[in-house]
Formats: C-alpha cells, structure tokens, sequence
C-alpha cells in the first residue's frame, strides 16, 4: 500500500469512448467511467494496476490485503474460501470483524450490512449500512460508534447518494462530491466516482468499502459490493453460529461448506442463498417489513421440510421473470411475503398459504411466467398433499 491517498492513483478512461484497439491515452485522466479503483486503462481495456488484483470493471485491491465482494449478480466473494453465488435479497450481513487502529493501540470493531433490491428480478446493492466502534476518545474504557446509512437511487440516469448517520440523528443529507469527516479522531474519506462508485476510506482502521449500484443493462458498470481490510491492521473474526455468519466469512474455519454441513443443504447456491436470507439485520425499520418473520420461519422450519422448499419450490427464489411479477405492487415486500407463504406451506402443511402463494401468481403473472414449466408445476399442485 502507497501511502498516497486513493484517488491520486485514479488513472482510468472511458472505456465506452475508445475504439477497439486504439491506444489509450488515459496516463492523466480520471474519467473512471467503466473502470474502478486501482487500475489502467491498456489499449482501451481496464486493467489491475501492478500488485493489484481483482476485477479492473469493479475495484481492484492489494493483494496483500483480505478482499470480499458481492457482485455479478450475485457472485459472493468471501475473505477466504471459494466463492459462492447466493440468491441475496433484502438485509444481509456481509461483514463482521475487528481490526487494530493504525494511529494507536486501539482496537476497531467493524459491522457491514447490506440491502439487496431486485430490478426486473435482478439483484442489486440498494443501500449499505456501516458501523465502526472505536474506544471513546474521552474515556477509552468504553465504545463510541459511528453507524451510517448510504442509499442509492437511480432516476433517469443519475444516481442520488443519500448518507446519515447516528451522530447527526440519522438526517439525511444528499452527497455531490468528495468529502472527509473526522470522526472519534479517525479520518474517513469519501470518495464519488465518475464511474458512479462511491468508496469509503476508514483509514485509522484499515478498512475501505466501496459500492456501486444497478445502472442499466446497457452499461459497462459491474453493480456490486466491496470491502478490502488491509492486512497491517491484522483483522480479526468472532466465532458465529454457522447459519447466522456475515457472507464474507472470515476466519480459515468458516466456509460455505461448513453452512452446507450444519443445515443438511448440499447445493452451495441454496447454502448461501439460506445464509443471505437469515443473518439479516436485526428488526430496524430499514428492512422489507416481512423479511423478520421471513427469516426466523426459515430458520425454525424442520429440517426436511426446508429442504422441500430450497429443492422444489426453488423456483421462487431464482427464477427473475416470477420474481418481478410476485413483487410488482411493494416489492420486496410482497417478494418476502411470497416466499414466506410457500414456506408456511411447507412447514406447517398450511393449504391457505399455498393457496395464497398460487393466487399471488394468478394475479400479477401473466402466461410467460404462469406457463413456465416449475411455475406449472407448483400451481397444479394440490395444496393438501404438500409432499407431493
Ligand atoms: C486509505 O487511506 C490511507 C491513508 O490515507 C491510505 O494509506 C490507503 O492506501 C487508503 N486505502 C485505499 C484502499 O486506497
Ligand atoms: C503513458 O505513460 C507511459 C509511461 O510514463 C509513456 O511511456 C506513454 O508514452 C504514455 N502514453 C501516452 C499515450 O501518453
Ligand atoms: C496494444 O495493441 C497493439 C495493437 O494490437 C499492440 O501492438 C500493443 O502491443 C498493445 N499494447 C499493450 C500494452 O498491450
Ligand atoms: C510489486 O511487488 C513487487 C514485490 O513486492 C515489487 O518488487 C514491485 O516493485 C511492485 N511493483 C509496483 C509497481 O509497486
Ligand atoms: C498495546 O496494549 C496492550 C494491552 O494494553 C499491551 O500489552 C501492548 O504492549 C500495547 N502495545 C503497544 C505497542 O503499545
Ligand atoms: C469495545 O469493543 C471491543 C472490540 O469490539 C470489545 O472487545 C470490548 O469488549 C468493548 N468494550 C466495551 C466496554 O464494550
Ligand atoms: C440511460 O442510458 C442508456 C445508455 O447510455 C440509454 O440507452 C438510455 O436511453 C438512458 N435512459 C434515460 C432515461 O436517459
Ligand atoms: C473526487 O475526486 C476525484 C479525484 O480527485 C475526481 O476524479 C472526482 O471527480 C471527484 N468526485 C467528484 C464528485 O467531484
Ligand atoms: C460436518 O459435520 C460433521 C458432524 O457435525 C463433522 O464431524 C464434520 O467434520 C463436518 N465436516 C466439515 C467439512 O465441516
Ligand atoms: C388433494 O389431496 C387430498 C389429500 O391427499 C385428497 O383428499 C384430495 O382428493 C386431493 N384433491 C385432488 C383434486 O386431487
């Protein structure tokens, strides 16, 4: 790592203004607009700067550093152990861990949420919650802690970046450009790229998040999550309950395997998409309002008969096309009602709630979707017999 602040290394170009192999001239630009942090733009292509590594469309990071990210719809790359694809939708726990403080002998204690929105039935970062818990600088015996609330939102085009946080009562303020707060004697940078990321150095803690959020189907940009922790703040994990553990795992005995152990569930998709769907944030208001309840039925549902849900009704929480349909009226919140049901249903052998998840298709489906052959399938399906 240079010692250099992030954004003098920023040298990127437009990818979508060059021709094919033309040679770029981007040794002094900061255009930014397709590549992401630490890279160069190489005969029109984004690429890893030196010693850095990653995916030159998102952010490339240190090597040397522990790396995770949530991305390509829905790719999650932990701190360690094979990446997984996980089915992520509403609040999930991406991140949890402690760090040494680069300016004293201190500790730093860093919890990162995120909230996962579908457009067109496609994932992508809505919002993302930080909170840093530093000794209080007044009396060092006890936590001080930072949360702050970051929202996109994309209108015609533009995203609006929205940011509060508990030192100021959680009121809003919108973010134009570049900006550092000092904050219990740590200097936290924000950093609004052209490209539409925003990143976040938390230096004192060695700790950089940065997101992007969905743009359009046409563009270049990869939508996603990140957070680089660098190894000099020699990051620590807490132990977790295995079906409750952050996304991005951590320490070298937690893996997606050892959630596939604990829960029975032996598709590593299913597995992560279990995880996403029960580590949420606790009851805050800031969730789908039946994500709680989806969650603890999906935890609480005997064993075999979740399986039940993740093998056959999986349908509901993979295919896009059903997935908008279902949530067209309040979103994630119908989506998380949706799914709830057809667990009700599962778990309880409730007929009124297959009922109700087979007339929640019926509604808002058209025949594209109805005549899918899973779709079908679970609608010609008598509610009676749920083992069938
Ligand atoms: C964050 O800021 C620190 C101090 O300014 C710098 O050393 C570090 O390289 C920055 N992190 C990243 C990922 O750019
Ligand atoms: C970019 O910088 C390199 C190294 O400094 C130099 O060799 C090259 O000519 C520069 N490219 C352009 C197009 O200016
Ligand atoms: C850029 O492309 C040209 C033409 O294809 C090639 O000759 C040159 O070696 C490439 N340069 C780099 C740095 O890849
Ligand atoms: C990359 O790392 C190697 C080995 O540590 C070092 O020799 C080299 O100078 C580094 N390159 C850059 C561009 O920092
Ligand atoms: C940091 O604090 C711990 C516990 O108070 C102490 O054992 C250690 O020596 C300190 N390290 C330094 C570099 O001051
Ligand atoms: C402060 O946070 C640290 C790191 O998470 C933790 O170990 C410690 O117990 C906390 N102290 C208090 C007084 O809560
Ligand atoms: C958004 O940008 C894309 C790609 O540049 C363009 O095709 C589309 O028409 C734009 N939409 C609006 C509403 O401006
Ligand atoms: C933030 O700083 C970088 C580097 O100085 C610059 O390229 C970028 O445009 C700035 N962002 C805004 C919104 O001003
Ligand atoms: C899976 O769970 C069993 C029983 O709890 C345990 O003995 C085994 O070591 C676990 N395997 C892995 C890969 O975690
Ligand atoms: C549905 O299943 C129940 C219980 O097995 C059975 O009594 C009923 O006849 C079935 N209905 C149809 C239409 O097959």
């Amino acid at each position: 790592m240079t010692t250099s602040y992030f954004f003098t290394v920023c040298i990127f170009v437009s990818v979508a203004q060059l021709t094919p192999g033309a040679v770029a001239d981007c040794n002094n630009t900061c255009d930014c607009n397709n590549c992401g942090f630490n890279t160069v733009c190489v005969n029109g292509s984004c690429q890893c700067k030196a010693n850095y590594t990653g995916n030159p469309y998102f952010h490339c990071y240190d090597v040397d550093n522990l790396y995770c990210s949530i991305s390509s719809d829905p790719r999650v790359r932990p701190f360690n152990g094979p990446s997984y694809n996980a089915n992520i939708m509403g609040s999930t726990r991406m991140a949890s861990l402690r760090t040494t403080r680069s300016d004293a002998n201190q500790s730093c204690e860093l919890t990162l949420f995120t909230y996962t929105e579908r457009v067109e039935g496609k994932l992508y970062v809505k919002d993302a919650q930080y909170q840093i818990k530093v000794p209080s600088p007044s009396n060092p015996t006890r936590n001080s802690s930072l949360v702050v609330q970051i929202t996109a939102v994309k209108r015609n085009n533009v995203t609006t970046w929205t940011i509060k946080n508990n030192l100021q009562g959680f009121i809003p303020q919108i973010i134009t450009g570049n900006f550092t707060v000092t904050v219990f004697n740590c200097r936290i940078q924000y950093y609004l790229c052209p490209s539409r990321l925003l990143a976040i150095n938390i230096s004192c803690c060695g700790i950089f998040i940065g997101f992007r959020p969905f743009m359009t189907k046409d563009t270049k940009d990869m939508p996603g999550i990140f957070v680089e922790v660098e190894s000099a703040n020699k990051p620590l994990f807490d132990t977790w309950e295995p079906t409750n553990e952050p996304l991005c795992l951590g320490s070298e005995f937690f893996d997606i395997l050892r959630v596939m152990n604990v829960t029975g569930i032996s598709d590593p998709t299913k597995a992560g998409t279990y995880l996403a769907l029960t580590n949420g944030l606790p009851a805050s208001g800031g969730e789908p309002e039946n994500q709680p309840q989806t969650s603890a039925d999906l935890k609480f549902c005997n064993a075999a008969r979740r399986l039940l849900v993740l093998d056959y009704e999986w349908f509901a929480l993979s295919d896009a096309k059903l997935i908008n349909c279902v949530s067209v009226n309040e979103g994630l919140d119908d989506l998380f009602l949706f799914i709830r049901w057809i667990l009700n249903w599962r778990c309880t052998n409730s007929v009124l709630r297959c009922n109700d998840a087979k007339n929640q298709i019926l509604t808002n489906c058209g025949p594209n979707v109805i005549n899918q052959p899973a779709v079908s399938d679970f609608l010609n399906r008598n509610c009676s017999s749920p083992q069938n």
